[in-house]
């Protein structure tokens, strides 16, 4: 008699970077579960499925002994490692995933094609594609995530095909998909999309990410898109669809009963007495429009001078992709800029904006979430925004308003009950912020439900 074990069905999930950390503590490695909420809403799954997370394990293995170790502590969390050469490894995530592919995702324009970062990117692309086929079993789903990723559900449909496993593949991408005639500025574009098609099920986070995509298979290939949500290419027919990503909105009320969540909530309180605390939290992106809020705010500031030791700005940027030039600049910007207006309008009281350049732990954030009488996005592009959902998750009490970048997709459901505006008008940023900090309280509360109502239908 088969066991439970054998007759679950089998889930392969394959992203770049595995949701785990992997640390040398003595003569062993151990790994340990990041906190995403992917990884949280994937964990339910293992009671139903045989589940397995392919990726990259974030770290160079060189020796073959420490390699064995190493894939041996992220079994112990059903993840399996997929080694990369270093140099490889960075061509391929620094230099065409987000240099190249990244910005033009974005409408990032003049970006520059560089066809040894292209061969890199096709080559992790077939061992991810070499690692995951053969360790698939007839029957397994594999579900493959994002844009570093884009020419794997071909090359493992090929792998699949030799080795006559039959194995569904779905592929979902978590950034925007621009308009079709920016997108066919990229000389690879044809084989990205060929990539994708040979998924059986292709998720997009809005209706209009969706759309660009069919415009561009239907411009670029020979593809058949007579029937909406259907795709078909050389016989094979994808099915394209918008699956709206959201939180897990109990954990972040969990977090709130917390006593040392509920310490640091009064702390800041107490702190913060009388004064309006606007949160932002971004990673330090150029698509997260940070140079627009300081500009913005500033305008906000000048126009406002009755509001100034009223108003704090706290501002969380998240160090990301630090090895990739344009990240490297936008940070010497942004120090420049907090300092500018620190300098223009800081009183021996206190500074009007206060700017942490590192992550900080989900004490503290959920903290400032909820201390926060607003919460500021300004993301000149964004595949979704999940902060947007984080702040509304805290706010049960205070019904804090959300100023949301109309370019974020999490404008697409969240308009009703938010605040929206054009991030590169600094008086639209101003305007809304002080729409937002005069509030009524009746406002507030119908805006947050609105918002409530979206974020606990709508969890991952
Ligand atoms: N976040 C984090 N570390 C921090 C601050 C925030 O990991 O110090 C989390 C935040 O809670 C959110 C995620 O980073 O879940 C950012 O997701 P979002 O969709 O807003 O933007 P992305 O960074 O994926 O572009
Ligand atoms: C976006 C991308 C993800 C990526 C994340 C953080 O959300 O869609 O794929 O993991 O940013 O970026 P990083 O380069 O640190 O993985």
């Amino acid at each position: 008699m088969a066991s439970d074990n054998e007759k679950k069905r089998g889930l392969i999930i394959v992203s770049n970077r595995l949701p785990l950390s992997v640390n040398k503590e003595g003569d062993s490695y151990k790994s340990s579960l990041s906190s995403g909420g992917l990884v949280t809403a994937l964990s339910g799954l293992t009671k139903t499925t045989n589940f397995r997370w392919f990726g990259w394990p974030g770290i160079g293995v060189k020796d073959d002994e420490d390699q064995k170790q190493v894939a041996a502590a992220l079994a112990e969390n059903s993840a399996v490692g997929i080694f990369l050469d270093p140099q490889l490894a960075h061509d391929h995530y620094n230099k065409f995933s987000n240099s190249i592919l990244w910005p033009i995702l974005h409408y990032q324009a003049g970006v520059a094609f560089d066809d040894d970062a292209w061969k890199a990117y096709q080559r992790v692309n077939e061992i991810f594609a070499d690692t995951v086929a053969e360790q698939a079993a007839d029957g397994d789903l594999i579900w493959v995530h994002d844009y570093h990723l884009l020419l794997l559900p071909a090359f493992l449909r090929e792998r699949l095909k030799k080795q006559r496993k039959h194995c569904p593949i779905g592929f979902t991408l978590h950034t925007p998909f621009p308009a079709e005639d920016f997108w066919r500025a990229l000389p690879v574009q044809k084989s990205l999309l060929e990539g994708i098609l040979a998924s059986d099920v292709v998720g997009f986070h809005t209706d209009e990410y969706k759309r660009n995509f069919t415009e561009s298979c239907g411009r670029s290939l020979k593809s058949n898109i007579e029937t909406e949500g259907k795709i078909t290419l050389d016989g094979h027919e994808s099915c394209v669809g918008t699956f709206i990503v959201g939180i897990d909105p109990q954990k972040f009320a969990d977090s709130l009963q917390d006593p040392g969540v509920q310490k640091r909530i009064k702390e800041l309180e107490e702190q913060y007495n009388g004064t309006d605390v606007i949160i932002g939290v971004d990673r330090l992106d150029y698509t997260k429009g940070l140079v627009q809020k300081l500009e913005g705010y500033n305008c906000f500031l000048n126009e406002h001078p009755e509001l100034n030791g009223k108003v704090t700005l706290i501002q969380v940027a998240v160090p990301s992709r630090q090895d990739v030039k344009e990240y490297q600049d936008l940070e010497r910007e942004i120090s420049t800029l907090v300092g500018k207006i620190n300098g223009e309008h800081a009183t021996p009281d206190g500074t009007p904006l206060i700017y942490m350049h590192r992550s900080v732990s989900f004490t503290e954030l959920t903290a400032l979430y909820t201390v926060a009488n607003a919460c500021l996005l300004t993301s000149q592009r964004d595949g979704m925004n999940l902060v947007a959902s984080e702040y509304v998750a805290c706010q049960k009490d205070r019904h804090g308003v959300l100023v949301l970048s109309e370019l974020a997709g999490a404008a697409s459901f969240m308009t009703g009950g938010s605040i929206t505006f054009n991030p590169s008008s600094a008086q639209e940023l101003s305007e809304s912020l002080y729409n937002a900090i005069t509030m009524d309280k009746e406002e507030r509360r119908e805006r947050h439900e609105s918002l409530r109502e979206f974020i606990t239908t709508h969890t991952r």
